[in-house]
């Protein structure tokens, strides 16, 4: 019997680079050894004092659901947070803990979008955030972006691409694939675009506390009444836990709460009380040395990139990644991924997966690699590039 899947279904397209990444593990498994810089998750186990502390919430039986919202003792502790990081009070009842940066993407999307309605884009851009827009029935509206707003939307593309049916802009600062920040002038500007429209501004922070030799401004800073996307993933290194934030204005919690019941009933338990520890100086530490390292994996292969003919237009201050341009080097960026999975074994990912302006002579690299494991691959890359045939 035919089976005939959803129409959302089959207009969210899968990443691009699962199909390179089967060809890497089909590679391992013959027992190549291959350098994996396709990965978008911190190297680094969780930080000790978190697992501790997960170990021991399950040992106390925090294996049941908790309130919608998240426990109060984190929602307090997050808020604690901004304070300290940011200098912002944060009432910790705007506060929601959800599944990951994907549940408070899930939440704000489930809230702010009517079929049919559109929401700005940076293109390229974090791909899941267009299909969260999708599978509301709503639309992504990509503004291609490039290096001359350091691949940010600004005021003027707003006004360039706002219609009729535009009710929002989601922005993401740092951003993944170009690693660039929203400042805080521009958070403001950007913010004044909207409110002049009557439009959302919702801003992904899941790469806060991950900037070199900067420090990200919340949106929260300039705008009170903007959603904030936030997650433990990344800086706080715990992608498999499944744990993030949204942070609404006070009016829309009590909606975001019944959504939250419907749509997943209550963040992961164990994750929860882990992510206490997050907060306490000895972890902080760990995770500032953490930082430390991408700092010095960034300093050593935005270089060495370039050296080799890759143009990275703008300097990216946070996240872990490196967007560059292949045009140097000819062909197209899929089959320059391809031949640098079978010649040399080193897998990147193509700008495929990030949009469409700039996709097919864009290659993104993430140092999530130890800094041997870059050296390693910036040789291979090097001599993958002399038998490169576009
Ligand atoms: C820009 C951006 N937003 C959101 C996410 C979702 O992450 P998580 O659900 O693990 O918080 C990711 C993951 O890579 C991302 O790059």
């Amino acid at each position: 019997m035919a089976t005939s899947y959803s129409a959302r279904s089959r207009a969210i397209e899968p990443f691009h680079v699962m199909a390179l990444l089967a060809r890497a593990n089909e590679l391992q498994e013959a027992g190549h050894d291959v350098i994996h810089l396709e990965i978008g998750e911190p190297d680094f186990t969780t930080a000790a004092p978190i697992v501790a502390a997960g170990q021991a919430a399950l040992a106390a039986g925090h294996t049941r659901y908790t309130a919608a919202r998240g426990i109060p003792q984190l929602r307090e502790a997050i808020s604690g947070f901004y304070a300290s990081r940011y200098g912002l009070t944060i009432d910790p009842g705007r506060i929601l803990i959800t599944p990951g940066g994907s549940g408070a993407l899930l939440l704000a999307s489930s809230l702010l979008v009517d079929p049919g309605k559109h929401w700005l884009l940076a293109d390229p851009g974090y791909p899941c955030n267009r299909h969260f827009l999708r599978l509301v029935e709503g639309a992504a509206q990509l503004v291609p972006v490039g290096p001359e707003s350091r691949y940010q939307l600004t005021p003027e593309l707003v006004e360039r691409y706002w219609n009729h049916d535009s009710v929002g802009a989601l922005a993401a600062s740092p951003a993944n694939p170009t690693g660039t920040l929203l400042h805080k002038d521009e958070l403001a500007a950007l913010s004044a675009a909207l409110k002049a429209r009557g439009g959302h501004l919702v801003v992904d922070e899941i790469y806060h506390g991950l900037t070199y030799g900067v420090d990200a401004s919340s949106v929260l800073e300039v705008d009170d009444e903007a959603f904030v996307l936030n997650s433990f993933s990344k800086y706080f290194g715990m992608t498999g836990w499944r744990l993030g934030w949204l942070v609404a204005p006070p009016e829309a919690v009590g909606d975001l709460e019944k959504l939250a019941q419907n749509l997943y009933i209550s963040a992961p338990s164990m994750a929860q009380y882990a992510a206490l520890a997050c907060f306490e100086p000895a972890t902080l530490e760990i995770l500032e040395q953490r930082r430390e390292e991408f700092a010095r994996r960034r300093d050593y292969l935005l270089p060495a990139l370039r050296d080799l003919g890759f143009r990275i237009a703008v300097e990216p201050e946070g996240a872990f990644y490196l967007y560059a341009d292949i045009s140097a080097f000819g062909g197209d960026a899929y089959a320059f991924c391809q031949h640098f999975i079978e010649t040399e074994h080193v897998a990147i990912t193509p700008g495929l997966d990030f949009g469409r302006h700039l996709a097919s002579h864009h290659v993104r690299f993430a140092y999530t690699q130890n800094l041997e494991r870059l050296q390693q691959a910036v040789e291979r890359i090097a001599r993958g590039l002399k038998s490169w045939r576009p």
